[in-house]
């Protein structure tokens, strides 16, 4: 783009312009519209009783005094959802999950009745006064324990299901993999464990079911980021028509994951609103949301590095154990049963690579959900570059010129991973440099060894990420069968003014800002002009929703080519309007004109009014158009991340100095957004790395759930950041060239914090410590100079 045309994008709020964010008007003002801000004329509210037990049989249930509470109108258990075949459900990886528990309970927290009263207090109350008789049974917390002799069994509800393993699953080439490890001067190994961890958005989860009898039509309230999904689901679970049911997602406080699944509340409150032909609200409160809604993360890894003498990874063995909770409940591409996890090692030129998968059923919450990222790919990126620290310290080489030395180079693009990925385009090394020039590399190391001297340990820890995103393809990835694609329908009125709709949901990305831009940039309409709107079913195209950062590159893909269906008929109308050949007509943003004669030409808006009152003879009148993009593949942004810090010896605190972040996340739609997006993932980055966890004692009862000990970080605490954006790889499938951006700090975050921990600490003999860094596990990990594995406090098994 010449210097001119970049201007004139910046004149119209198009690409590459710091747009302000046209949804914080509303949100600085109090303005949003939030789930719980919605009343419904008669509406009741719906408060679940959650088991205070991780593993027991029910005995028995008694709603009788919660019936006799003035102001309830319904007590749910699980007995009565089965009379309505809903006590179970389908969840999105091919399992079923409990909607109130019958037979058992099998996490704390879940869901065993529910009562809808006249208010929230009354059914709170009502809660309280069901009696639930269970007996006790051993409760498993860990993958250790769930395939240990005798463990037993969580799932007996299911046939066929003798033991407590999900699947077993392998990916890669195992032959090959066992020759090169035969063949290795070195092999690095190292065991890590990514805590479960909890996306925490601001705005729990909630629904408001609104039956009505008269019409046959049912529309739920909530937030989640798919509702297209949720429709099919609930036409599909509840066997009510497809067409008979609105879901409408209004603003959402943040969903990083957690607004995917299909929860019981919502069953629930379809459910109650159906029977009582009312509508019926449930919004979870924070406890409960942190307690039983999708956790992520919770994989154990066993890796190995293959590596010659001179610093070339050879070949990848991992092995990764993943703690699924009570049911395997989390959205994933139906093939890949550990979602993405194999996306790891795909920038570097890694010749072969073999990994194997088990899941596990345990005593939790249901776990896996994408927290913050494509699927599984948050571990995979840690496990890599942790594997990638370390193994650079086996060799006693410079990890940052191991990573050069290792990178897939720019001119093997399009690369094929030894996973099978097929990477889109990218510059590591020149990444790499700008990220250790702003660091200021050379100059840090010589501190560092000064002040070793003195006693004082200073680290400089690195990490890159690659991440697949942008899920489809169709031809690649489903969800329950569903092809992975999504849609925009721009409608553009006859004064030049325009609406636009997607199939994706926007949780606070400020999708309603970047793609007005994208219709700026292929119409020259002013992005003020156009007002999106997202999250309704009844008005908004088919779409798979908002996670895995897949919106800018499918939903935005699908923005550009409904813009450029637009701009196709506009010429038409050009050609009509200048009485000219639709040959003789040239485009510059925001105006056609003739080719021999460029100053006559007609506006963008002109042609959208001739739509409307004076289109050639035979063209169909209006300017819309819907368009649906199946990505011919992923994209793969890049990053590099740097962070160093201070560790006192003495209490293993850890202080951050600096964080420097080159992300390429190619054409940046909106400079002011991405680094936005940025800097609140490195916040979150630095917050698993630093405070966050929660954990199970032996009774499974789960330990730190309450934001007094699940910690999110403030402004006060998350320290500033440094970040670049010279280097920019356009997408070459993407139409205006973009990759996703909004997860990747989170992602390729914490490894960096780990690894400027673990060098300040070289020397100590010390390899690991496994997050969240806590200052007690640094002090441990420095004065008996061992390792600190498993979340805290110490697992069961340890
Ligand atoms: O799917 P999700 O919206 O969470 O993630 P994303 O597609 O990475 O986009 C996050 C926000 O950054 C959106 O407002 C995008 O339009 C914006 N973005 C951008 O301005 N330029 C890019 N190259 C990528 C994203």
């Amino acid at each position: 783009m010449s210097v001119s045309q970049a201007l004139d994008e910046i004149k119209i709020g198009g690409l590459g312009a710091s747009r302000r964010r046209v949804e914080d008007d509303r949100f600085i003002r109090g303005k949003g519209n939030y789930t719980d801000d919605i009343t419904l004329p008669g509406m009741l509210h719906l408060e679940i009783l959650r088991s205070p037990l991780a593993h027991a049989r029910i005995k028995s249930i008694d709603t009788s005094k919660a019936w006799d509470i003035p102001g309830v109108h319904l007590v749910l258990t699980g007995e009565m959802m089965a009379t309505r075949n809903l006590a179970w459900m389908p969840t999105l990886s091919y399992d079923t999950q409990a909607v109130l528990a019958t037979d058992k309970v099998r996490f704390q927290g879940q869901e065993v009745a529910c009562v809808i009263a006249d208010d929230p207090y009354i059914a709170k109350d009502a809660c309280e006064a069901i009696d639930v008789e269970y007996e006790p049974l051993p409760a498993i917390v860990n993958p250790a324990q769930a395939v240990a002799d005798g463990a037993p069994v969580i799932r007996d509800d299911k046939e066929n299901q003798p033991d407590n393993v999900i699947y077993n699953w392998e990916v890669g080439d195992k032959a090959g993999t066992d020759r090169a490890f035969e063949q290795a001067d070195v092999v690095s190994r190292l065991r890590l464990h990514y805590p479960r961890s909890h996306p925490s958005p601001i705005e729990c989860c909630g629904s408001i079911a609104d039956f009505n009898r008269a019409t046959s039509k049912l529309t739920v309230y909530m937030t989640t980021q798919a509702p297209h999904i949720i429709r099919a689901a609930v036409a599909l679970v509840a066997e009510l028509p497809e067409h008979m049911i609105r879901i409408v997602s209004p603003d959402i406080g943040g969903g990083f994951g957690n607004k995917v699944p299909v929860y019981p509340g919502y069953v629930c409150s379809i459910l109650a609103s159906i029977l009582l032909e009312r509508p019926v609200k449930w919004i979870e409160d924070k406890s409960g949301n942190l307690i039983s809604t999708g956790f992520a993360r919770d994989i154990y890894l066993d890796g190995e590095l293959a590596l010659r003498k001179d610093g070339k990874i050879l070949a990848v063995r991992m092995h990764a154990d993943a703690d699924h909770g009570a049911f395997f409940s989390d959205a994933q591409p139906s093939k890949f049963k550990i979602g993405l996890l194999h996306s790891t090692f795909a920038c570097y030129d890694v010749p072969v690579a073999h990994l194997t998968a088990r899941g596990t059923y345990s005593n939790k919450a249901p776990g896996g959900v994408a927290y913050r990222c494509s699927f599984r790919v948050t571990e995979a990126m840690f496990f890599q570059e942790r594997m990638i620290a370390a193994a650079a310290a086996d060799l006693g080489m410079d990890p940052a010129e191991f990573r050069r030395m290792n990178f897939v180079t720019d001119e093997q693009f399009p690369h094929r991973t030894p996973f099978g990925f097929l990477l889109d385009s990218g510059q590591y090394a020149k990444c790499l440099d700008v990220g250790l020039k702003a660091v200021g590399y050379e100059d840090f190391r010589r501190q560092q060894e000064e002040a070793r001297k003195r006693g004082k340990l200073l680290g400089l820890g690195i990490s890159t990420m690659t991440e697949p995103l942008g899920a489809g393809n169709s031809r690649e990835y489903d969800i329950l069968g569903i092809k992975m694609f999504d849609s925009a329908e721009l409608k553009v009125h006859m004064t030049g003014k325009a609406i636009l709709r997607t199939g994706a949901k926007t949780q606070g990305q400020g999708h309603e800002t970047t793609w007005a831009q994208i219709v700026a940039h292929e119409l020259g309409l002013p992005a003020e002009d156009v007002i999106v709107e997202e999250g309704d079913t009844d008005t908004a195209p088919f779409g798979m929703g908002t996670y895995a950062s897949r919106s800018t590159p499918v939903a935005g893909a699908a923005v550009s080519m409904v813009a450029r269906k637009i701009r196709a008929k506009a010429r038409r109308l050009a050609a009509h309007l200048l009485e000219v050949s639709e040959e003789d007509v040239e485009w510059e943003l925001g105006r056609f004109y003739v080719r021999s004669s460029p100053d006559r030409g007609v506006t963008i808006q002109e042609c959208a009014m001739a739509a409307y009152s004076n289109m050639p003879d035979g063209m169909e009148p209006g300017l819309e158009n819907t368009a649906f993009y199946d990505p011919p593949n992923l994209t793969w942004p890049f990053a590099v991340y740097l962070v160093t810090v201070e560790v006192d010896q003495e209490t293993g605190v850890w202080d951050v100095l600096n964080i420097v972040a080159v992300d390429d996340c190619g054409v940046r739609i909106n400079p002011m957004i991405v680094e936005g997006q940025i800097m609140g993932g490195l916040t979150e980055a630095y917050a698993m790395a630093n405070m966050q966890f929660i954990t199970f004692d032996a009774e499974g009862n789960c330990v730190g759930a309450n934001y007094m000990d699940y910690l999110l970080p403030t402004a006060w605490e998350t320290p500033g950041f440094e970040l670049h954006s010279e280097v920019v790889t356009p997408s070459p499938h993407h139409p205006i060239g973009a990759k996703g951006i909004g997860e990747c700090a989170a992602v390729g975050g914490p490894a960096a914090f780990v690894n400027a921990v673990i060098d300040a600490i070289a020397g100590t003999g010390v390899r690991n410590i496994d997050m969240p860094l806590l200052p007690d596990r640094v002090w441990e990990a420095i004065t008996h100079g061992h390792d600190v594995s498993g979340a805290p406090p110490v697992r069961a098994d340890d």
